[in-house]
């Protein structure tokens, strides 16, 4: 029988196969009951929001293996109270995988907010980007008196920042919170030109007392 997809590509496609069989021996070679274990239950510390860029891979940067970070990617890392998918990621890390720290992580050099840094008709990244071009609208100010590449750098902390918000804003976190103290929820960028990141010390306890006058929901 003829192989399946042989068309053009299909080397770096088998790529992958003949690499993931080297990871199963790699990990079962330092842990034979590794897979084992893993198929029995989750029970990460971490739900990780970040951005789908292909540079930016959670695991791989926090350094940690499979189990240890839940994990929930889009572009520009976007926490929309509409998005069914983010939220159900949250509601589920956060009341059933009892996860202890939510982080929100951004990137410098993110093409999400540079796209919305620019007057351009994105068709269907319009309505999703949005959200971004509201956060520069609520700066507008500030970030107009700065360079266009530290703006770009301001803009994406802000977002993150926005974002980590919109975390808090969510009636699961906040249930958790009052009942158990637990999740924190953090804000990072991750540097692409030194592969280190960065906690932008979101005040959590600030940020939720100020979320609480205006959204709180119990
Ligand atoms: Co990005």
């Amino acid at each position: 029988m003829a192989k399946k997809g042989t068309g053009a590509h299909q080397d770096i496609y088998d790529q992958v196969f003949e690499n993931n069989r080297k990871w199963v021996e790699e990990m079962a070679g330092k842990d034979a009951s590794f897979f084992t274990n893993l198929a029995k239950a989750q029970n990460p510390d971490f739900l990780y929001i970040g951005c789908a860029d292909s540079r930016v891979p959670a695991n791989v940067i926090m350094g940690v293996e499979p189990g240890n970070v839940f994990v929930h990617r889009n572009i520009a890392n976007l926490v929309l109270h509409t998005d069914l998918n983010v939220q159900s990621v949250i509601e589920y890390a956060v009341t059933h995988l009892q996860v202890k720290h939510i982080v929100v992580c951004g990137h410098y050099g993110c093409g999400g907010v540079q796209a919305a840094m620019q007057s351009q008709d994105l068709g269907v990244l319009n309505p999703w980007l949005r959200e971004i071009r509201d956060v520069y609208r609520q700066h507008y100010e500030s970030l107009s008196t700065l360079d266009e590449h530290t703006r770009y750098k301001q803009l994406i902390e802000l977002n993150v920042r926005e974002q980590c918000i919109n975390v808090i804003k969510t009636a699961a976190v906040q249930r958790q919170w009052i009942k158990n103290q637990f999740p924190t929820v953090h804000g990072w960028v991750y540097d692409l030109s030194n592969g280190l990141l960065k906690d932008l010390d979101l005040d959590f306890d600030d940020v939720l007392g100020k979320i609480r006058k205006v959204y709180h929901l119990d």
